[in-house]
């Protein structure tokens, strides 16, 4: 599997914690979101009750964690962090729960892996901070029942659709990370760039902001480059010719797109006409896992107008064609009027 620059998921090379905003007010964009958290917090600590179930989720790199973690931060309380694929038995969970102090945050990330005997445990611990769970087998099983403090679940993912109803149903408040506007993007490799303790002037930080998919993760990793690239070819400093070289360079272009993102479109395009072409067939003629295509590879193409998702499967649309210079010959089944939005905002 190739490994992307301009993919939203973590790579070794993102673990800069310096970089993570820390507080509310340190978090740029998702005003909406803010706002309701602002609230829901100042709320919780008035009636000094734990803040509400929360859920997060939205494509990788959005700041799912950062906010989890933030949140815990505006509550003054402390948070335990583990994820859906690490807990594999419900006594696990079990342990876990009993194990938390009053008004601690249990942060789950990918919580839509969870196994559903460890997800039935939560039911309870959730409504009720209630544990109840059956042990042993046949005439020698038992069922415990134990309280636990109050306590506040943080659980993140990419994949909303894949969190069964009942533990969905089990949440105060739902919030979908969107991709971030231009502006804001300038304002995160603004604030970067000044923790990094890098020059860059108002275009070079526009060309960086512009190519990182509207990723605050990538806009930081692009950042870095851009800083090694500046040392080594210019004075150190990033303008936006520096940034333009660079990005070049390292192959993204002025959408943010690299050349898996350009396999991918000019696969559906010159190998299945445009499709449709189901997700296991694509997946299969460029070598990719089609889970990764789907959560990681997908979501900005999707928003970008160039790739949609019919019943019947994958479709290039006219946008993406035309980006790439080739002839749009169909109709593009499912796209119609919405088309013309998508173009004039590009
Ligand atoms: N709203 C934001 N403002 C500034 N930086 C952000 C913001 N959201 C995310 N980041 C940066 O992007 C990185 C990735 O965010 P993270 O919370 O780990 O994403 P996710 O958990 O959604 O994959 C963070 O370490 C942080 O540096
Ligand atoms: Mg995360």
């Amino acid at each position: 599997m190739t490994e992307r620059l301009v993919t939203g998921e973590v790579q070794p090379e993102d673990l800069d914690l310096s970089l993570r905003p820390r507080r509310l007010s340190d978090f740029v964009g998702q005003n909406h979101i803010k706002d309701t958290l602002d609230i829901g917090i100042r709320a919780a600590k008035i009636r000094q009750e734990p803040l509400d179930h929360t859920i997060i989720y939205g494509p990788p790199g959005l700041g799912k964690t950062t906010l989890a973690h933030i949140i815990a931060h505006e509550m003054d309380a402390e948070i335990r962090v583990t994820s859906g694929p690490a807990i594999e038995r419900a006594g696990d969970m079990a342990a876990i729960l009993t194990g938390l102090q009053e008004g601690d945050t249990l942060f789950i990330d990918e919580i839509h892996r969870l196994s559903r005997v460890v997800e039935e445990v939560l039911y309870s611990a959730m409504e009720d901070f209630f544990l109840s769970w059956m042990v042993g087998k046949g005439l020698a099983a038992r069922n415990i029942n134990l309280r636990i403090n109050r306590f506040t679940l943080i659980g993140a993912t990419t994949r909303f659709s894949m969190i069964s109803a009942p533990l969905r149903d089990r949440f105060g408040s739902v919030f979908h990370l969107e991709y971030y506007q231009p502006e804001d993007m300038e304002i995160i490799v603004r604030r970067s760039a000044k923790i990094i303790g890098v020059e860059a002037d108002a275009q070079g930080i526009k060309e960086i902001a512009g190519r990182s998919r509207g990723t605050p993760r990538i806009a930081n990793r692009l950042l870095k480059r851009n800083r090694d690239y500046a040392v080594v070819m210019a004075d150190g400093k990033i303008d936006g010719p520096v940034a333009r070289a660079a990005l070049d360079q390292l192959s993204v272009d002025q959408l943010g797109l690299d050349q898996s993102d350009h396999r991918l479109l000019t696969s559906i395009i010159d190998k299945f006409d445009g499709g449709p072409v189901g997700l296991e067939t694509l997946a299969a003629s460029i070598n990719e896992d089609s889970d990764t295509i789907m959560d990681v590879w997908e979501p900005y193409l999707l928003q970008l107008g160039f790739l949609e998702r019919t019943p019947r499967g994958r479709v290039a649309t006219r946008l993406a064609h035309e980006y790439l210079g080739r002839t749009f010959a169909g109709p593009d089944p499912g796209a119609g009027a919405s088309d013309q939005g998508r173009l004039s905002g590009l």
